[in-house]
């Protein structure tokens, strides 16, 4: 059976994307960045999962106001870097595993959740700067990636607690896929941010310190915060971290926390944040 052994939460920064492309990663400023993940790097290159869902939302580059699902997952055998105001990242293509994918479409769906099936779908800043900050820069990624985008760009977005939900029903669709899988999910985008308005650069270190003790530790109370909660607390685009509660929904209440990286120096308009939780007996 195949079988969710970890999660990764991870901003989603794309000036990280543009630091690595053009060979900044070692100047002063962007190091510390990039040496918060050294651990990670060598935890997955450990622990070698055969597949990552990895929930991101996507900024207009495959989607737009035309075409706006809520919860998509991409059921292709590949996706193409996006097309971005930068061009498409030159990173390799993101290879998928149709089979699990169409199962979790399946399985979701008939426990009710209204998730898109999508075959065509390029993938922008959102999926590709998290497996950059986790795989470094291979020839190929190592190993299969189902994309799930969720809608946090357009109002209404899903509640927290519907991702923290549609994360049991990915475990319960994940554990009845029979074939032996290590599967992980990944959650990205956050932490604190606004991008425009009045507020624009808008970083709440406390809470963003508070999400993190609260995903390890007791997510059910971040599945309680609203879209207002959101907004007044970490900025219009802090609604991005409801996609970190997809992944805690899909892991065991009793995950360990084993690696957090929380860097509070804007890395361009934002801080950082990041963590790795463990199931137990993985
Ligand atoms: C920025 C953009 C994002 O999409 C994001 O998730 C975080 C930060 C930025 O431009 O700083
Ligand atoms: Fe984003």
């Amino acid at each position: 059976m195949a079988k969710i052994i970890a999660g990764v939460a991870t901003s989603h920064i794309p000036n990280i994307g543009v630091a690595l492309d053009t060979g900044k990663a070692g100047d002063p400023q962007w190091k510390p960045v990039f040496e918060g993940y050294d651990y990670s790097k060598k935890w997955i290159a450990d622990k070698k999962p055969d597949v990552v869902i990895l929930v991101y939302n996507d900024h207009a580059s495959a989607f737009s106001l035309e075409l706006i699902p809520t919860f998509a997952i991409g059921c292709a055998n590949e996706f193409q870097p996006a097309q971005t105001v930068w061009g498409p990242r030159p990173v390799p293509v993101v290879k998928g595993h149709p089979e699990l994918a169409w199962h979790i479409a399946q399985s979701t769906i008939l426990d009710e959740f209204d998730m898109t099936v999508v075959n065509r779908m390029d993938v922008d800043h959102g999926l590709t700067v998290p497996l950059s900050l986790m795989f470094g820069q291979p020839d190929d990624w190592p190993c299969k990636v189902i994309p799930l985008a969720v809608n946090v760009v357009q109002f209404p977005p899903p509640t927290g607690n519907r991702c923290y939900s549609l994360g049991k029903a990915i475990r319960k669709a994940v554990e009845t896929f029979d074939e032996d899988l290590k599967v992980m999910i990944w959650g990205t985008g956050g932490m604190s941010h606004q991008l425009q308005g009045a507020r624009a650069g808008l970083i709440n270190a406390e809470f963003d310190k508070q999400f993190l003790d609260k995903l390890s530790a007791d997510p059910e109370a971040l599945a309680r915060l609203s879209h207002v909660d959101y907004v007044r607390e970490a900025g219009s685009e802090g609604i991005e971290l409801i996609m970190w509660l997809i992944m805690r929904g899909a892991l065991d209440t009793e995950a360990h926390e084993i690696y957090r990286f929380h860097y509070g120096v804007p890395v361009s308009n934002t801080a950082l944040g990041h963590m790795i939780l463990e199931n137990p007996r993985s």
